[in-house]
């Protein structure tokens, strides 16, 4: 097959997200200034320099708003305002600004689908009566059975029982229910509510106004229900855009969610600079995925086909042509991404047999993984990832190699859903540990003390940034060679073709840039072409050869 893909004009002015590779820091588990176990923004800040020396081109923060932390901040209490316990406006501000002196651009995470119960507007809801205007924001309804014992309607919450939650009316009487896809302390919002888009445009802009060059928006498929929310009672453990049989959930990738990315992308566009929109999305095929980064609407989604693809070159490739082929049609760059907050680690994640890659937490009980294959994999996929054309997404400790702490005992785990579900959905608390930066004692420098809100492993004082830096071969400095190669060669701007005498039999070979890219799954080595010397290898060439579980870059010699 030809090149399917080119993701630039070529240009020097190409706009910068199209091929940027985008930090994900979790604000909670990054640095903390302070000691109180928690990272904060000074503690974000101050580490700025190693994401500069790193090599990326942008910072995603997950969510810094006042919140109760419910749901560790994607339960917004205040949209135009930080969470104390991660610091200040002016916190926010010097953060910003040290970025861009880093040339380092800001992304801020939006939570438009629901607020906390502590947002202004949901007290005023639960105060006020039914069918006032201060519940027509969120989504309440009448109970089904005699005196609306039963929810309206049979929907699930992803984390785990009923989405709706029953309230008791100011005069003390059972009263409405609303609803709540994730938990009951995040109660949705009613977009179909002019009031609600007028908030969110105010909100936006509030953070434009302050500089931020793009948001992520949480749960972006999710926002619009279907007109009279009828039952649904599949499983709602995963955030899927339809059943395997093709069946589109009335809660999720509705058309009407569009409308609201035009919206926005109006407000975006009338502010100078490339400010980005970001689609969290879990939303297949990727055609559907595709109209969320229509020229009017998002920059960009996130590609959760590629992050739950198998370790099997099939079924890779056969998402990179789908994908490219999907956002080819719509002339938006695809997105790469192997981790993120909410996922096994991909160093973990791939320590487990092909096909039985775990799609959320591991506890202790559990199979557990093979770290040494793990990591030797995630390395690949991430060689191999950081050479496809597009944007690329990079999750904080994965340039450590971190593992996903499959060990933490159910007392520190804190994932609502390990709760809601009794322990059943172990909870995305292992791959959400602070980072290690250096010395030997915990809290291994992520704070000045040994104060860090999850555990943290005794082996990650190996792991740790000092550990690694200047180390060959450390995972650390794999990716900053991986990430300083990338711009050299502006290979998120290039155009893929698979290379078809290499390709087949678990091994998976293509030019971009001029650049050859090996990945080998299979169990034989793959003896390096002719002519070519390597530019990079996730393991060192042995006789010359790509070994099994090993990707490299080759540039003609
Ligand atoms: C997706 C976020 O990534 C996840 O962490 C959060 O729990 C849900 N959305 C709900 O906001």
């Amino acid at each position: 097959m030809g090149p399917v893909s080119d993701t630039s004009t070529e240009t020097p002015a190409a706009p910068w997200w199209r091929d940027a590779v985008i930090y994900q820091v979790y604000p909670r588990s990054f640095a903390d200034a302070d000691g109180d176990g928690l990272g904060d923004l000074p503690g974000i800040t101050a580490r700025l320099p190693h994401l500069a020396d790193l090599g990326v081109d942008a910072v995603w923060l997950s969510p810094v708003y006042p919140s109760p932390q419910k749901d560790a901040g994607y339960d917004v209490a205040d949209y135009r305002g930080i969470e104390p316990v991660f610091g200040t406006l002016a916190d926010f501000e010097a953060l910003s600004a040290r970025a861009h002196e880093l040339d380092l651009r800001v992304i801020m995470d939006l939570v438009p689908n629901h607020t906390s119960a502590d947002h202004v507007w949901f007290r005023q809801a639960l105060a006020a009566a039914p069918g006032s205007p201060e519940r027509a924001r969120y989504v309440f309804r009448d109970g089904r059975g005699e005196d609306g014992v039963l929810p309206p309607n049979s929907w699930r919450s992803v984390f785990g029982g009923s989405a709706w939650t029953r309230v008791t009316e100011p005069d003390g009487t059972p009263g409405q229910w609303y609803l709540h896809l994730f938990d009951a302390s995040q109660p949705d919002l009613d977009w179909s509510n002019p009031e609600v888009h007028e908030e969110f445009a105010d909100v936006l802009r509030f953070w434009l106004d302050r500089g931020v060059d793009g948001f992520r928006v949480d749960v972006a498929h999710g926002l619009i229900k279907a007109e009279g929310l009828p039952d649904w009672d599949h499983d709602q453990a995963l955030l899927n855009g339809s059943t395997a049989s093709g069946e589109r959930p009335p809660m999720w990738d509705q058309e009407g969610v569009h409308e609201i990315y035009r919206e926005w992308r109006r407000v975006l566009d009338s502010y100078e600079g490339e400010r980005i929109l970001v689609a969290e999305a879990w939303v297949t095929p990727p055609e559907r995925l595709a109209r969320y980064v229509r020229g009017d609407e998002m920059h960009q989604a996130f590609n959760f086909d590629y992050l739950r693809a198998p370790w099997r070159a099939g079924e890779l490739k056969q998402v990179v042509d789908a994908t490219l082929q999907a956002h080819e049609v719509v002339g938006a760059p695809a997105t790469w991404v192997l981790s993120n907050h909410d996922v096994v680690r991909h160093a973990s994640r791939l320590g487990y047999p092909a096909g039985d890659e775990p799609a959320s937490g591991v506890g202790p009980d559990d199979p557990q993984p093979d770290a040494e294959l793990g990591l030797r994999r995630a390395r690949a996929a991430t060689v191999f990832m950081l050479a496809l054309p597009g944007g690329a997404y990079v999750y904080q400790g994965e340039e450590l190699g971190l593992p996903e702490v499959t060990t933490l005992p159910a007392e520190v785990r804190q994932d609502p859903a390990f709760a809601r579900t009794g322990g059943e959905d172990r909870g995305r608390d292992g791959c959400r540990v602070p980072i290690p930066w250096e010395g030997e004692a915990p809290s291994y420098g992520f704070g000045p003390g040994s104060a860090s809100w999850l555990p943290q492993p005794p082996e990650w004082a190996r792991l740790s940034v000092a550990a690694q830096t200047g180390v060959p071969g450390s995972t650390l400095e794999l990716y900053r060679q991986v990430l300083a190669l990338r711009r050299e060669h502006a290979m998120g701007r290039g155009a893929l073709e698979w290379d078809e005498e290499l390709t087949g039999g678990d091994v998976l070979a293509f030019r971009t840039r001029g650049v050859l890219v090996v990945l080998n799954l299979s169990a034989r080595p793959v003896p390096a072409p002719a002519g070519s010397r390597v530019l990079l290898a996730s393991a060192d060439l042995v006789d010359g050869a790509v070994p099994t579980d090993t990707a490299a870059w080759f540039a003609p010699s």
